[in-house]
């Protein structure tokens, strides 16, 4: 039975961290604000010119070194943005021109704050149907640009960045003991637009819009997806709770993470949390917190990882690793 098996995870932050203490020398907001409410304490900004693709590339550079395999072993890359360097082509489609890649398929999915998990899933589903065989699979983000700087609600939640996994097809005997991704679950609801959306686009006003987001009602989804989601996941494969080694969620909100985490009964040293640092980094986010525990040796090979996220569509989904 195909397994698509993690090989190797990398990421790249822009070099520029704005902090809390930044953000109120210019806005009505604190420190104390945003730490109280979302956990976050500062957020990485791309530098003028720098775009989604630059920080995609840096964190597919460092997937595939640590995954020890070169850009003309891909045949294929599915890139999750919201934040694409134009309306077409891809992003992918330049990250492939920039690692030197020429055979195979590259583009991107759209789910927001889900999107890597989203383009794990499909990375996975065309693995398993022999449609490629080694995928790079990237979140990459530059949200401070669709940011209503004089929107405090929402400009303080946001940075950019990019993290990327290199997935290889190989033989498990399909047991949850096998290396590899072993369930995923995707979701979406699209009542539920007006809750966080971007107020522009090609089809619609020609501009590139804001982010827009009813916060409070966002969290109250939130949280009742995230548990759903996670049940259903680990039912799919015939796992439990228990069997969960890390928690590594979307870092939207330590309040979000904490309440997942405690519906689980995970205690707090299972879960990932790098949203202090990272802010909130849409589909970024989840390859961004992997890849730091996985390079501070907190997630080790065999461990039962499980990866959860949700965000504009809405749109929701989790996927089970056994890393
Ligand atoms: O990644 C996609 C998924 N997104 C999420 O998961 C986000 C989910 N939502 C959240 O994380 C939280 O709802 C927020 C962090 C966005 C907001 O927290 P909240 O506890 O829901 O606060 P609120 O929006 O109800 O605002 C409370 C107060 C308001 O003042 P009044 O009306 O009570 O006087 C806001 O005006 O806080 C005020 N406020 C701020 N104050 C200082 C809003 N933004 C700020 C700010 N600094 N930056």
């Amino acid at each position: 039975m195909i397994r698509s098996v993690i090989q190797g995870c990398g990421s790249y932050l822009p070099a520029r961290v704005v902090t809390n203490a930044d953000l109120a020398k210019t806005m009505d907001t604190s420190d104390e604000w945003i730490q109280q409410r979302t956990g976050i304490c500062q957020r990485h900004i791309a530098a003028e010119g720098e775009m989604t693709s630059h920080l995609a590339l840096k964190a597919s550079e460092r997937a595939l070194e640590h995954a020890g395999l070169k850009a003309s072993d891909l045949d294929l890359i599915v890139l999750a943005t919201a934040t694409p360097d134009e309306t077409f082509p891809a992003t992918a489609t330049r990250v492939q021109a920039g690692l030197g890649m020429t055979k195979g398929a590259a583009f991107d999915v759209q789910a927001v704050c889900a999107g890597f998990v989203y383009g794990l899933s499909v990375a996975d589903s065309l693995i398993k149907n022999g449609l490629a065989s080694t995928a790079l699979v990237i979140g990459a983000e530059t949200f401070s640009r669709i940011l209503d700087w004089d929107d405090r609600g929402t400009c303080v939640l946001f940075g950019d960045g990019a993290g990327a996994v290199v997935l290889k097809a190989e033989q498990g005997a399909g047991t949850t003991a096998d290396r590899g991704v072993l369930a995923n679950a995707l979701h979406s609801d699209g009542r539920q637009h007006d809750i966080l959306y971007v107020d522009g686009g090609p089809s619609s006003t020609r501009t590139t819009g804001f982010l827009r987001m009813e916060g409070k009602e966002v969290f109250k989804h939130a949280v009742v997806n995230m548990a759903a989601v996670v049940g259903e996941v680990l039912a799919k494969a015939g796992l439990e709770t228990k069997d969960i080694d890390w928690l590594v969620p979307h870092q939207a909100n330590k309040r979000i993470i904490d309440g997942t985490g405690r519906k689980l009964g995970l205690p707090p040293e299972r879960v990932v949390v790098t949203v202090d640092r990272h802010a909130n980094t849409s589909a970024a986010s989840i390859p961004l917190a992997l890849d730091a525990a996985v390079k501070d040796g907190r997630i080790k090979k065999g461990d039962l990882l499980l990866l959860e996220g949700i965000g504009g569509g809405l749109a929701w989904g989790a996927s089970l690793v056994r890393w």
